[in-house]
């Protein structure tokens, strides 16, 4: 069969810009729905979540999915190591059931957005086991190969992001091969225009399915230093005090500015499709993240990372707020998120206590939200002893702390398998399966749940939040942050508490008085016109600012 054929699957009617001023949701596929009862979530699990996410009055609301890789895979990495770029895992389920989500998603007006891995392969990619076969053979610098040192060790100091060298000697042939990663994710070489046009094949063949866009992996980190020299001592680095702490920097594996070229050549691609590109940026500094904006030949949305690294304070996180809109390049567009599958739970981090207030915020700030699964239920993680971890990073590390942590299943309902599966599920529920899960939060008025789905809703009516412009009216160094967002002449003030003390505050801004029209912890009706606001400790709310 020929697999490049053009499917007829319907579009959800485009509009300029449309990744704009919608909620984005990340789903971990393994871990959101299992319909077939072997503990792996699955696309047709996904498909039956459908209604939860959007297209009925009681759905959240989400706009798009990204899902993270479900291309066919040894799953050393979880998907992250793809051994085909072309088909879906049969863990997932078929290429005959993609084409089924994105039917069903786009007529529930969810866009869907696929993982784009192209710096790494699997190893047991077919393009890999050619590579590697002989020196001679016509992928062989798909890859990156060096002879071993004079002693035959590693051709040089450079280290791997998940731990020991970048550097696997390959005994077929007697060389090194380069892998940021694991040795299971072997790199391609991006610096070869083959490797380039394969990655932009491999685009073709998704966006001409129907997918709405990719979040680009570690799109940062692409290329290498073509010189192949050592990288710089980490001058951080203390023998046997932190093991987070790596003796050599990883300068020579990280950053390259010939990136851009190669995220351009992406770029065009999308907009042929009218496509979106979501970029993992490891975040360094706010100059670095916008760079990958690129005066619109890159990334539509680099996400901004170091919010979601900013210690939970309004102090700081005002001051990054301020920063970040400030050095935003002109017409481009923020996109915020909170919490992902390689980071911390949102719950965990913050704490339970906070996190309406962080709902609050991250649905009215500017720029598109990215949502992840399970954070609109307050998910926590779940107690993991450490010879059940799976992930591959953290499972032969020192680390205390593994990304199953952030990856448990969904949790739908207080049953043994919390209505993920009808099976054991690859990673355990956590102890607050009680409270936290779908069905009894949506019995609560004042559960989380009900405050996402509330605030999506007007976000999704309310054009001065989905797309306005952003003001920030309280910085948070007296505790408190405060932002108006416009479109027109619509006004919405968001105020947010982030003391344990209750915080008064006079309304009147530029002659324009408030109508409550949310807050984090009464969902009651529109109040009257105030003059006053009195916030409950870690309360957040949204006025709606009218003339006098
Ligand atoms: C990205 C992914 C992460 C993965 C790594 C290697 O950072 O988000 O989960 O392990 O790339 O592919
Ligand atoms: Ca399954």
């Amino acid at each position: 069969m020929n697999q490049d054929i053009n499917f007829l699957i319907p579009s959800v009617p485009q509009s300029p810009k449309w990744w704009r001023n919608i909620v984005m949701y990340q789903i971990y596929p393994r871990s959101f729905k299992d319909s077939n009862g072997d503990g792996i979530g699955d696309l047709q699990g996904i498909i039956d979540s459908l209604d939860y996410l959007n297209g009925s009055s009681n759905s959240l609301g989400i706009g798009a999915i990204w899902l993270s890789p479900v291309y066919p895979s040894p799953m050393f990495d979880h998907g992250y190591d793809v051994s085909d770029y072309r088909n879906i895992d049969p863990s997932f389920g078929t290429l005959t059931i993609f084409n089924r989500l994105i039917e069903a998603a786009h007529q529930h007006s969810i866009r869907v957005i696929m993982d784009l891995v192209a710096n790494h392969t699997s190893d047991q990619h077919p393009w890999f086991i050619k590579s590697r076969a002989s020196r001679n053979n016509s992928l062989r610098d798909w890859y990156v190969w060096r002879d071993p040192a004079p002693d035959g060790g590693p051709p040089n100091n450079w280290l791997s992001y998940f731990g020991g060298s970048a550097w696997t000697l390959d005994k077929t042939t007697n060389q090194y091969y380069l892998h940021k990663f694991a040795p299971q994710q072997p790199d391609l070489n991006n610096w070869n225009p083959k490797v380039n046009q394969a990655l932009v094949d491999i685009m073709h063949f998704w966006l001409k399915r129907g997918v709405d866009g990719f979040r680009m992996d570690v799109v940062d980190r692409l290329l290498f230093d073509p010189t192949f020299k050592d990288a710089p001592c980490n001058l951080a680095y203390k023998k046997n005090v932190d093991p987070q702490v790596k003796k050599f920097d990883f300068s020579k594996t990280y950053y390259q500015p010939e990136v851009h070229q190669i995220i351009a050549v992406f770029r065009r691609v999308l907009d042929l499709y009218d496509a979106v590109g979501i970029g993992e940026v490891e975040a360094r500094s706010i100059d670095f993240i916008q760079r990958f904006y690129d005066h619109g030949r890159g990334v539509q949305l680099p996400f901004d990372f170091l919010l979601l690294k900013t210690p939970w304070e309004a102090k700081k996180i005002g001051a990054h707020l301020k920063m970040y809109e400030k050095k935003l390049p002109r017409s481009s567009w923020p996109m915020y998120v909170l919490g992902n599958h390689d980071k911390e739970r949102l719950a965990d981090r913050i704490g339970k206590h906070n996190l309406k207030l962080a709902a609050l915020m991250l649905l009215t700030l500017h720029g598109t939200p990215m949502m992840y699964y399970g954070d609109e239920i307050g998910l926590a993680s779940m107690p993991l002893s450490k010879d059940k971890w799976q992930d591959a990073y953290t499972k032969n590390t020192k680390s205390d702390w593994t990304r199953d942590y952030s990856r448990g299943p969904m949790q739908w309902n207080s049953s043994k398998y919390v209505g993920f599966s009808t099976h054991v599920p690859w990673l355990p529920p956590n102890e607050f399966k009680n409270e936290q899960n779908v069905q009894e939060q949506e019995k609560g008025p004042n559960s989380i749940l009900h405050l996402y789905k509330s605030l999506i809703k007007l976000r999704n009516n309310h054009r001065s939040l989905s797309e306005g412009t952003f003001e920030l009216i309280y910085d948070g160094s007296e505790g408190v942050i405060g932002y108006l967002r416009s479109f027109r002449t619509e006004k919405m003030l968001i105020l947010l508490n982030f003391t344990s003390t209750i915080k008064q505050l006079r309304l009147k801004h530029k002659g324009l008085l408030g109508t409550v029209i949310m807050r984090t912890h009464t969902h009651n009706n529109p109040q009257d016109l105030v003059c006053t606001i009195h916030l409950k400790p870690k309360e957040g709310c949204i006025l709606k600012l009218e003339k006098n």
